[in-house]
């Protein structure tokens, strides 16, 4: 696969917000992603399937500084991105994970003010003094995370422990957090693993009002008709490289994806054996 022309890219939504270019990330004899670019522009949504152990999360995992590729570069905003999962975060990009990673004995409400204070600018004495500044972002940080709690549903679930909120607000109440610092681009690490058919509906809905306040959404996911339904673009990732990458219907129709998944059709002979 050839990559787009630089100036084609992202010119209908706005502009490139994330450019991975020949991303690679090599455990010693193993190379979970090779040479993979990808880019998302802003407003759009994009999808990254593949079968498991395609190197999907890695991939997360390179771009948001929790591993330094060891070869590759990606940018963000034209920026070289730091790999560093805090500076990942200030530059404008949040993520959640595949396996929840949420304070389990914070409240709902605690949990996405962690998320906000990345975006406060009290220090210690600001804070050990109560000084006005302090107070004043702290009104402003509970009041931005209960509006955020309600954006994706769990206003009534404020006061809740974290670990005693079902399966589907977990995920979430994660995505509330990641929207706590105010990302241009969210990661979705398989967003709605464990839900049922009613929540992952709803996760599809909350994903299409988050990318309608603005932002632009990086989602890897199994489930196909989710995926192809919210996707602008969708990449294909089997054995860490990009083995397809377009629109949603051409990568959903495409004979090389569908065997990644199910393998080969088997021809049947006429006399009705296995070929
Ligand atoms: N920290 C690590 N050390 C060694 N191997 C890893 C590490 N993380 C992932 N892998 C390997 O990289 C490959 C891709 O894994 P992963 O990115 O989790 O795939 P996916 O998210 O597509 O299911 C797998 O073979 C996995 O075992
Ligand atoms: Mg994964």
């Amino acid at each position: 696969m050839t990559a787009a022309p630089e100036v084609a890219r992202g010119s209908a939504t706005g502009g490139v917000l994330l450019d991975a270019h020949n991303v690679t990330m090599q455990f010693g004899g193993l190379r979970a992603v090779g040479n993979v670019s990808m880019h998302v522009s802003r407003g759009e949504i994009v999808g990254l399937i593949g079968p498991n152990g395609a190197g999907k999360t890695t991939f997360f995992n390179c771009l948001t500084g929790l591993y330094k590729p060891t070869s590759g570069s990606v940018t963000f905003a034209g920026q070289p991105l730091p790999p560093r999962p805090r500076k990942v975060v200030y530059a404008g990009m949040a993520r959640t994970f595949q396996n929840i990673r949420l304070f389990h004995n914070m409240t709902a409400l605690e949990n996405v003010m962690v998320g906000r204070y990345c975006r406060t600018k009290t220090n210690a004495i600001d804070a050990v003094l109560r000084l006005p500044r302090h107070r004043r972002e702290e009104r402003e940080a509970t009041d931005r995370s209960r509006e955020l709690l309600a954006f994706v549903g769990l206003e009534k679930k404020a006061d809740t422990l974290s670990r005693n909120l079902p399966y589907g607000d977990q995920r979430r109440l994660e995505i509330a957090r990641a929207l706590a610092t105010d990302p241009q681009l969210l990661l979705l690490d398989e967003p709605t693993a464990g839900m049922n058919p009613q929540e992952t509906r709803e996760a599809e809905d909350l994903i299409f009002r988050i990318r309608d306040l603005g932002l632009a959404v990086l989602v890897i996911e199994h489930d196909m008709r989710f995926i192809f339904n919210l996707c602008d673009r969708v990449y294909c990732l089997v054995r860490g490289e990009v083995l397809v990458e377009g629109a949603g219907d051409v990568v959903q129709n495409d004979p090389r994806v569908i065997e990644a998944y199910i393998g080969k059709p088997t021809v049947i002979e006429e006399d009705g054996n296995d070929a």
